[in-house]
């Protein structure tokens, strides 16, 4: 089966050499096809160009062909989504009460609200609930124009609920249409009772956990969130080398909530990503131009928490690579909408919509591992695209802000 959609207005995030990633100036300049076809060949897609140039002779051998005219349409590479909680249970409405009343994120997390509050809930769920209410989610993030999405573990915090959230994950890769990839992160909090023994904890997660988590395969990454209040530089570094010998590339919540050294501990284990990474200046954007390790800003947080906004900017003028991911999670963002993502880039991080589509596109892709595969409109990558509504120009995509503009979406070459 081949489907033909032709009369593109424009195809965006065209990408003949299939780069693996998008970085300093370069961000600035979008591939984009005016006028254009694209053809996809089962998962596939096959080809691609402007429509004068198209003949019948391109489809080659066919059985059945489904042709879509998009007429005054575009299409886009889907969303690649690499930070995200997905999975979790119930949702944490009463905190943002507590939040517009003045609380800040620690004051709240001090007082077990917070990621414990989420553990509690989760604790409290069956795996067969836990997985009915993250689908919601998963279906929501597809009509949202996301083809492929990161998600972590992090809200059990002791062996069997790591490993329940974990299973949860394996089974939304095995049944929706998404690309998936599941990241450990038995290190996103200490629990209650570790409160004064926190070395204790990381015991139990490199002894325990990354053991039994390595022996079901059950995860591509881990994380740690390495912060103020959180996990420390040294207990940072004790985890990741756990992972590491199990082949668990790290990704890592860094800087968040202050100067942590997050980032140089991920540099330092070449972490395919940090994330959130507020707290950002000479010394770490130093760090990152030696290393392959991608830096992920995650607007929707800084938006909802009101965090001051990572210098995307000078990130860019560095030369450096830049992702936008959404963090969807039901305390520091609930929301996985990467449209609204890249809106909170543009207008909060003055990324201009050229560089916010690279950011969650090709980008987030390289940030899960997964560039070679998606991101872009490449001969040979899978065909997770979406067809938007008629829109005037792509800068019209960001700047509509809270307009709905996707209109057909198509996963491995299913249109949806
Ligand atoms: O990425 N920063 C740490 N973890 C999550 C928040 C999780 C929560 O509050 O439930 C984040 O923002
Ligand atoms: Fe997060």
């Amino acid at each position: 089966m081949k489907i033909l959609i032709t009369n593109i207005k424009e195809l965006i995030g065209v990408d003949d050499k299939a780069r693996l990633l998008v970085k300093g100036a370069d961000m600035a300049n979008l591939n984009t096809i005016k006028n254009a076809y694209l053809l996809i060949n089962g998962e596939l897609i096959e080809d691609y160009g402007k429509m004068e140039d198209f003949s019948e002779s391109k489809l080659g051998d066919v059985d059945a062909i489904q042709e879509i005219d998009a007429s005054g349409r575009m299409v886009f590479p889907s969303f690649c989504d690499s930070h995200t909680h997905i999975v979790y249970a119930g949702s944490r409405e009463i905190e943002y009460s507590d939040k517009i009343r003045g609380l800040s994120y620690e004051e709240i997390a001090k007082r077990g609200g917070g990621i414990l509050n989420s553990a509690k809930l989760l604790h409290e769920t069956s795996e067969a609930e836990l997985y009915e209410q993250a689908m919601q989610r998963v279906h929501e993030i597809i009509s949202q124009g996301t083809g492929a999405v990161e998600i972590k573990s992090g809200y059990g915090l002791n062996t069997e609920d790591e490993l329940k959230m974990l299973r949860v994950i394996k089974k939304i890769k095995e049944t929706s249409p998404l690309i998936v990839k599941s990241t450990f992160l038995g290190a996103h909090a200490f629990p209650a009772e570790y409160k004064e023994k926190p070395d204790e904890y990381v015991d139990l997660i490199i002894n325990e956990m990354i053991p039994q988590v390595a022996a079901e395969e059950l995860a591509d990454f881990i994380d740690v969130f390495c912060d103020k209040g959180f996990f420390t530089v040294e207990q940072t570094d004790r985890i990741l080398i756990a992972g590491i010998k199990y082949g668990m590339r790290p990704k890592i919540h860094a800087n968040e909530l202050a100067k942590s050294g997050g980032i140089q501990v991920g540099v330092k284990y070449d972490a395919l990503s940090v994330d959130h990474i507020e707290y950002t200046e000479e010394e770490e954007i130093k760090a990152l131009l030696n290393s392959e390790t991608m830096p992920t800003i995650l607007p929707g947080a800084a938006f909802f928490l009101n965090m001051p906004y990572s210098p995307a900017r000078e990130m860019m003028k560095a030369g450096l690579p830049v992702a936008i991911a959404s963090d969807y999670n039901p305390g520091s963002s609930p929301s996985g909408n990467m449209k609204l993502m890249m809106s909170f880039a543009c207008v909060n991080y003055k990324m201009l919509p050229e560089e916010a589509i690279y950011a969650s596109t090709i980008n987030t892709a390289y940030a899960m591992g997964i560039s070679d595969k998606v991101g872009s409109i490449s001969k040979g990558k899978i065909a997770n695209v979406f067809i938007t509504s008629e829109i005037p120009t792509y800068q019209f995509f960001p700047y509509a802000y809270g307009s709905d503009l996707i209109d057909t979406v198509i996963l491995r070459g299913i249109i949806l």
